[in-house]
């Protein structure tokens, strides 16, 4: 079997066979109670799970950073246990260690991997500074669900960018080789169609059919083991009936079908959740079902402890030595035997350095999209005199980092009001909140099935107090005496992340009244977002004239949203998903399948008859300072054979004034095959800057072997004819031609894994 090393590059073929000897001779010499413990991963260095270290029953602990803690901790396992197996330190490192980044979703907006490597390194390096070996990142979860709080750590709708930002977080991490000092191990989670859950309800039931499982849930975690990623997590929910973390078909797929060698984590207290799911009475049988479904180690919960209680009949011994061989291969090949210690000299030094503060920047800038902009208002001119400054985010400095910030700090970060006031020393800044953002009181479960919710005070759902302290009359004092106003609204960080699904897409609290009133003072006004999702924003939309998306832009958000707002740099980024008008339209997502009524003159088409069936913005949508045309679409290659390549130009022209960045896109769509496909594809993206005036050819090569789908028998057909082709600024237009796939005589190519390969 190959090893996790030799999928990133290293160790060579002769450390590799040095390494399954020592994992050999180590496992013969280990008691069952050391073996399961190495399968015990807690959270915390308390004095109880130290003593379990001590006691030699655990193999990773988590939540434990710092080069104090973690040397205090491993020293513990080196000195004082019998074996001296060293720990394995993990933790969230989502977004940054210290230096805390744009959250998930907005990085995955640059659809720039280059960047999204380098972010990833850099939190590789500061994060095992610290002692952490180990991150639970990428999260590469698939979602068309906004409602699901989650989306904030993925990369959106689309399995094609979610497969290149897979690849490039987990080439960031690991840098080619776990066992270099400064690379962390990386773990793709959560395995799989977590993001699917129903009701964009967290932890809840997935059900996906198998065609949908493998063209859109799993390409991502595809990716993630081409890259090499070293460990997978489950999930919490359940797929097709069975949890995810006990789900035998699901593993094998990742074990069997794609030859994953690495470790397989469950996630926190996942294993004895099977209890609450319903598919085991007790732990012993909780341990087992996720033992043999292939979940190597037990996060948090402690129950695989209680394999140790089973009769060696019932005890599948050769699983289980699998198990304790994948987590000692993966500690070999990460040097923790030689170098099981963090030199605390270099901690601090290596977090938050001037470097990393300026990729922070950048990231940045490169995340925020410009979704409005009318009569070019955006960029403002940096001689204004008076500009008011407003909303509850404007000068709020813990929320600017967004949801699981790992040793962020709120004082590292720049506020907006900061970074407009460095950036305008001249000019007179006025500021006011308007209103305050009320935090959500979630409603207990209903202790009857069926039983209406609690209705509290608030009501359900809704923000526990309209408003605090902040006066919106203040907010419009300012706004009138003002030239210009700059209002920051959105969610709280809390707001978004795990556990924080909402029903409604609103902006929280009383903001868009806040907003309307500003508006209504007839002064221009720039609308910043900052949330985790997509927010209900028509009427913002409608009365508005420019409006950035900016998600949550980490340390440098002031800097960097005032460098868009001020024109320093150009906006850039692109939406990674499509934007709902309204909650009701949820799922809604550009690569549906062709129905049979897609578009009729009267009301016998797809759709509502309350809504439009389009998204308020497609996928892949957002402006720039400058205008790009594009022409001349030429197929280089207007029959493909389906063991060749797809070739594709056009050219590209920036006609505007100033100079800006285009991502472009390829989609296409076949037009006749076994199973209605997407109207819509992407299959290609490419970042592209533009001097004004300049023309560039831009072109694309697709392996055709990518142009597949699955037939109704699940079996990866290329299907000849003719297929449409566009280059696109975004899902919705582009310019359009055709090309034929031809029939193949050697039969179809069954194998989807270059469809699924990340752009290089
Ligand atoms: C989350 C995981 C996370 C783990 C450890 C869980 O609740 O679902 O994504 O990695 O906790 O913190």
């Amino acid at each position: 079997m190959a090893s996790v090393g030799q999928m990133v590059g290293q160790p060579p073929a002769a450390t590799h066979a040095e390494i399954e000897h020592r994992v050999d001779v180590l496992l013969r010499q280990m008691t069952l109670e050391e073996k399961v413990g190495q399968l015990m991963q807690y959270t915390s260095a308390t004095p109880q799970t130290l003593e379990q270290v001590r006691q030699g029953k655990v193999g990773s602990l988590f939540n434990v950073t710092g080069a104090e803690n973690t040397n205090a901790a491993q020293r513990i396992a080196i000195e004082r246990t019998r074996l001296k197996i060293p720990l394995l330190f993990g933790y969230d490192v989502i977004h940054g260690y210290r230096t805390i980044f744009p959250v998930p979703i907005a990085t995955a907006s640059s659809f720039d991997s280059s960047l999204i490597e380098q972010i990833e390194r850099v939190a590789a390096r500061e994060a095992t500074a610290a002692g952490v070996k180990w991150t639970f990142a990428p999260m590469v979860d698939i979602t068309r669900d906004p409602r699901w709080g989650r989306m904030v750590e993925g990369a959106g709708e689309d399995p094609y960018l979610g497969s290149v930002v897979a690849a490039a977080r987990v080439r960031g991490f690991q840098a080619g080789a776990v066992a270099d000092s400064q690379s962390l191990i990386a773990c793709a989670k959560h395995f799989a169609a977590y993001g699917a859950v129903e009701g964009g309800r967290d932890y809840n039931t997935a059900e996906v059919p198998e065609r949908l499982l493998r063209e859109v849930y799993l390409p991502p975690f595809r990716a993630a083991v081409g890259a090499g990623v070293a460990t997978m997590m489950t999930g919490l929910q359940d797929v097709n009936g069975i949890p995810s973390t006990a789900n035998s078909q699901l593993l094998s797929i990742l074990r069997q079908e794609w030859g994953f060698p690495g470790l397989v984590v469950s996630d926190y207290d996942a294993v004895q959740q099977l209890i609450a799911h319903g598919i085991a009475a007790n732990d012993q049988q909780a341990a087992l079902k996720a033992l043999t479904a292939g979940v190597d180690m037990d996060m948090a919960d402690g129950t695989y402890l209680s394999l140790l209680s089973l009769s060696p009949g019932q005890l599948p011994i050769r699983v289980l030595d699998e198990a304790v061989r994948r987590v000692l291969r993966l500690k070999f090949e990460a040097g923790l035997f030689e170098h099981p210690y963090t030199d605390a000299g270099k901690e601090n030094s290596s977090e938050l350095t001037n470097e990393n503060v300026k990729l922070a920047r950048r990231a940045a800038q490169e995340s925020m999209i410009l979704l409005k902009n009318q009569n070019n208002l955006l960029p403002l001119d940096k001689s204004v005199k008076t500009v008011a400054v407003l909303g509850p985010l404007a000068d709020d400095k813990a929320d600017q980092l967004g949801s699981w910030a790992a040793q962020g700090r709120a004082e590292d970060a720049i506020t907006p009001l900061q970074g407009i006031k460095l950036k305008l020393p001249q000019a007179q800044v006025l500021y006011a909140k308007g209103v305050d953002i009320p935090s959500f009181e979630k409603q207990p479960p209903s202790q009857i099935a069926g039983a209406p919710a609690p209705v509290t005070a608030t009501g359900v759902g809704q923000a526990s107090a309209a408003g605090g302290p902040a006066d919106i009359s203040e907010a419009l004092q300012m706004a009138r005496k003002a030239d210009v106003t700059i209002i920051f609204l959105g969610e709280l960080a809390e707001m978004t992340g795990e556990a924080s699904s909402r029903a409604s897409l609103s902006f929280p609290g009383r903001q868009e009244e806040l907003l309307q009133q500003v508006v209504a003072t007839g002064k221009p006004v720039v609308l910043v977002i900052e949330s985790g999702r997509p927010l209900d924003i028509r009427w913002a939309n409608d009365h508005v004239a420019a409006i950035i998306q900016a998600w949550y832009p980490g340390v440098q958000a002031g800097n960097a949203i005032t460098d868009v707002i001020f024109g320093d740099t150009s906006p850039s980024a692109r939406l990674p998903m499509s934007w709902p008008r309204s909650v009701g339209q949820i799922p809604i997502y550009y690569n549906h399948d062709s129905t049979g009524r897609p578009i009729s003159p009267d009301r016998w088409h797809t759709g509502y008859i309350d809504e439009s069936s389009s998204p308020l913005f497609p996928f892949g949508y957002g402006l720039t300072y400058t205008t790009f045309r594009y022409s001349g679409l030429r197929v280089l290659t207007p029959s493909v054979a389906p063991t060749a390549e797809l070739r594709v130009q056009a050219e590209i022209e920036n006609v505007g004034q100033r100079s800006g960045t285009e991502v472009v896109q390829l989609y296409i769509h076949d037009r006749v095959a076994p199973t209605s496909r997407p109207v819509r594809e992407l299959k290609g993206f490419e970042r592209v800057t533009f001097k004004a005036g300049e023309k560039k050819t831009v072109v694309f090569t697709v392996n055709a072997n990518a142009l597949g789908s699955y037939d109704a028998h699940m079996r990866w057909v290329i299907p000849p004819g003719t297929y449409d082709v566009w280059i696109a600024p975004n899902s919705a237009e582009g310019i359009a031609g055709t090309f034929e796939v031809l029939s193949s005589a050697s039969g179809p190519v069954h194998d989807n894994d270059a469809g699924l390969r990340p752009h290089p």
